[in-house]
């Protein structure tokens, strides 16, 4: 999986930098090129020169070189490496990859990323159980980055708690998994909606819920870093894309979802409904602002078309249609039923009673159920490794349809 990977490793100032030559010898040995930058802190941690040994390339820590009079340029890391690993991965250095603040190279590399960029932060727990360590973490993910979380355990301080970078073996191998799982949907086409939906009561007011669309764009990046052409029908949300290859049409009401997904399910590999579409909407938009009045008001709900049954009445043989089911009570049984009546390959099963797990969090916590009757259960984890949960067990079952 590693054979001819180009991989950029930055170095920064914890103790558990001595930990990085076992990384560089495993990932070598498994045919990478690792290139490693270090900021000038780090080099007390861990020697340029035994990186270098191991690399066979220099490491480079400066910017500039004054003997030689040449600069080491950190544009041309970024268009070199297939992937970027920055560990261990400081306090100061997240804080500074949030803000942008360039005052070292491996701050400047990191800024030119065009791969993939893994973090694994090491430092003392108290530090990263601070709320600006975490919500540097939560912005760092936002962004894209695959955060590595630390482990628990002893701390170079003495003290015991959470802090301590991921063992090489275990980054070694997430690594692995990111190249193995990088192109198992190359040129699948893939049609993923996300969001709400509104439905327009009067020209100020709609019906919506609390739909983030987070952990539909987390489909929607992950696919697309596994090779998809990927088409992202996504109801009102702030949320931006960052993948290259995702293609997005925007919608607002249940009822532009429906044309939209119609209009381009044909031809699709793989169609994911995780957007939360509304089930009603208002019979009669009023066309003038409704004034308050004394009284109650009524308003008459007629029911939204239902996307994922239509899709399922008119899906194309080796189509994978998946859907979400977000449940309250009688989780499973219900999804069951919903996987069933609207045709279904696949299920994905929220339950608002999990804690972490549904609207508007960084986390989730789903079971996956197919047509065969097996059920995946999942654990709380964050929507990005949610999405490469589901999209494994896709690419399973794509090559089962073969
Ligand atoms: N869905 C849809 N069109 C709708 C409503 C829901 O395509 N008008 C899809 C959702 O995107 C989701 C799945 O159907 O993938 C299940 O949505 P959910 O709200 O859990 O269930 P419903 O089928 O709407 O049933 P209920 O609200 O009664 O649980």
């Amino acid at each position: 999986m590693l054979q001819g990977k180009k991989i950029i490793i930055g170095i920064t100032g914890s103790i558990a930098a001595y930990k990085i030559p076992l990384l560089v010898r495993m990932l070598i040995k498994d045919g990478a090129e690792v290139r490693i930058i270090m900021t000038p802190v780090a080099t007390h941690f861990v020697t340029p020169l035994t990186l270098s040994t191991l690399t066979n390339h220099p490491v480079v820590v400066e910017s500039f070189d004054p003997a030689h009079g040449t600069w080491n340029s950190h544009v041309e890391m970024g268009q070199w490496a297939d992937l970027m690993l920055f560990a261990p991965v400081t306090a100061n250095t997240l804080g500074k990859m949030v803000s942008g603040i360039a005052d070292n190279l491996v701050i400047t590399a990191y800024l030119s990323a065009k791969c993939p960029v893994f973090l694994a932060p090491a430092m003392d727990m108290d530090m990263y159980l601070h709320p600006s360590t975490q919500r540097n973490l939560e912005v760092l993910q936002s962004y894209g980055n695959t955060i590595i979380e630390p482990q628990t355990g002893e701390l170079a301080s003495g003290l015991s708690g959470p802090g301590r970078m991921e063992e090489p073996e275990k980054i070694h191998k997430i690594l692995k998994d990111y190249f193995s799982g990088k192109d198992s949907l190359l040129k699948k086409k893939i049609l993923i909606t996300a969001g709400p939906t509104r439905e327009k009561i009067d020209p100020v007011r709609f019906l919506s819920n609390f739909s983030s669309g987070k952990m539909g764009f987390e489909l929607a990046e992950t696919a697309a870093e596994m090779g998809a052409e990927v088409l992202l029908i996504a109801g009102p949300t702030t949320l931006q894309t960052r993948g290259s290859s995702i293609c997005r049409i925007n919608v607002t009401t249940a009822e532009e979802m429906y044309h939209a997904c119609i209009n381009h399910a044909p031809g699709q590999d793989v169609i994911i409904m995780a957007a939360a579409v509304a089930d009603y909407r208002v019979k009669e938009i009023h066309s003038v602002k409704i004034k308050k009045s004394k009284g109650n008001l009524a308003l008459e709900l007629e029911p939204t078309t239902d996307i994922l049954k239509s899709l399922g009445a008119v899906k194309e043989k080796n189509q994978l249609l998946v859907g979400f089911a977000l449940e309250t009570d009688h989780e499973l049984v219900n999804a069951q039923a919903k996987l069933k009546s609207k045709n279904l390959d696949l299920i994905v099963l929220n339950s608002l009673n999990d804690p972490g797990a549904g609207f508007g969090t960084e986390t989730n916590k789903v079971s996956i159920i197919d047509d065969q009757g097996t059920i995946y259960p999942g654990q709380l984890k964050s929507k990005k490794a949610v999405a490469q949960d589901i999209l494994a067990i896709v690419v399973k079952k794509l090559i089962d349809n073969q």
